[in-house]
């Protein structure tokens, strides 16, 4: 059974920490992929949560499952293109950080490129939830956690 890797274990820790190695379509088959954006699927609604990176489940892989207002996303190799000027702030947590919670800045308008399970190219505008859940996700596959964000900015609340 593949669990979800949390900070309370140093070397899931360690993992968590890593940037992601970009996603190669032409080392999987149609299946496997089909398989893996379904199991991930599957854990993140187990688990209660919104948003699933696959290095949560110890996978090297640059992607990320998604499910904001019944609406279903797995994207590969994902890149945020634009980001805009205004932030908000909003409770956030996280499968990997267990038990904690706290305000994170970000902006509230994103433009995400990626691509989707056939390795077609997709463009996503996002705002709202949407948009802060494919940031946290983001950060996840560049090995950053919600948590450091919010050092960073209290960091910058003192100054
Ligand atoms: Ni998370």
């Amino acid at each position: 059974m593949v669990k979800i890797l949390t900070i309370k274990i140093k070397k899931d820790n360690d993992f968590l920490r890593r940037k992601t190695s970009a996603f190669d379509f032409k080392k999987f088959t149609k299946k496997e992929i089909q398989g893996l954006v379904q199991s991930m699927n599957k854990m993140m609604v187990q688990a209660d949560g919104i948003g699933l990176a696959a290095n949560q489940i110890g996978l090297d892989l640059k992607m990320f499952v998604a499910k904001v207002d019944r609406k279903f996303y797995a994207i590969f190799n994902p890149e945020i293109t634009k980001l805009s000027d205004t932030f908000t702030p909003a409770e956030e947590g996280c499968l990997s950080v267990p038990e904690m919670a706290g305000d994170v800045f970000r902006p509230e308008r994103i433009s995400l490129e990626g691509y989707d399970r056939n390795g077609k190219k997709i463009k996503i505008k996002a705002w709202g939830v949407l948009a802060r859940v494919f940031q946290h996700e983001m950060d996840h596959l560049n090995g950053k956690l919600f948590i450091d964000r919010i050092k960073e900015q209290q960091k910058f609340k003192i100054k």
